[in-house]
């Protein structure tokens, strides 16, 4: 199963608990996917025990969704609520802030969710900070019956491609939206904006993990403390 396991937990944590000052009582957060929004959702779940603040949530996976259940956030949907930020990891960001995601196989929900806030927060440690995109392979959503042809188009656009496997190997990794993920390896990605949506005319794709043209912060988390940009 593809994942970035890159950078350390405290790095992760001093980016999520960051993150987490920017919430403002009777904000609707957009709750991103991974380790690193984890935290933030750990941090923001201590703020409403703790100061009282007024808090909604709208997860980008299902996994999102049970730890803010754990933490008691209580849960809306794009269906009721706009959002205020979004707050989510990221397992390349480079300096124009154009990202590769997808390592948790979450891209196409957390695409909608942090498209959708007024503001949008990365947060990452500094492992995940490249000059150009590219060394992560590309997470590419697919109708299950699109993926031959769709890895066709892929290779033709110059990856190298694969099918997640699930960790155990005994079969594909299935999205929450019962999909399955191409890991699509370009070299250097010179134009991550027309890859993005060059890859999204692929029949059966359903979306890429290439983020262009959305990011407000990038809030850096080192061992030390954090950086923001
Ligand atoms: C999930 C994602 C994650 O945000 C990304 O993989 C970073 O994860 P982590 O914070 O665990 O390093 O895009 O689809």
């Amino acid at each position: 199963m593809m994942k970035n396991t890159s950078g350390n937990s405290s790095s992760k944590k001093n980016a999520g608990y960051k993150a987490a000052e920017y919430v403002e009582d009777g904000m609707v957060l957009g709750l991103g996917t991974g380790s690193t929004t984890h935290f933030f959702i750990e941090k923001v779940g201590m703020r409403i025990k703790e100061e009282g603040i007024s808090i909604k949530g709208i997860p980008t996976s299902f996994q999102s969704l049970l730890i803010a259940k754990q933490w008691n956030i209580p849960i809306t949907t794009l269906e009721e609520n706009d959002i205020d930020l979004s707050v989510d990891g990221a397992d390349e960001v480079d300096r124009e802030f154009n990202l590769i995601k997808g390592g948790g196989a979450a891209h196409t929900k957390e695409k909608i969710v942090d498209y959708a806030a007024k503001q949008f927060i990365v947060i990452v440690d500094e492992s995940k900070f490249v000059d150009k995109l590219g060394d992560f392979p590309v997470p590419v959503e697919v109708l299950p019956d699109a993926s031959r042809m769709a890895i066709k188009e892929l290779e033709d656009m110059g990856a190298e491609c694969e099918i997640r496997m699930a960790q155990r190997k005994d079969g594909p990794v299935i999205t929450d939206n019962g999909n399955f993920v191409i890991d699509a390896k370009f070299d250097k990605i010179e134009s991550p904006r027309h890859l993005e949506i060059d890859i999204n005319t692929i029949p059966g794709v359903v979306e890429n993990g290439i983020f262009t043209q959305m990011v407000d912060k990038v809030i850096i988390g080192t061992d030390e403390g954090t950086k923001e940009l």
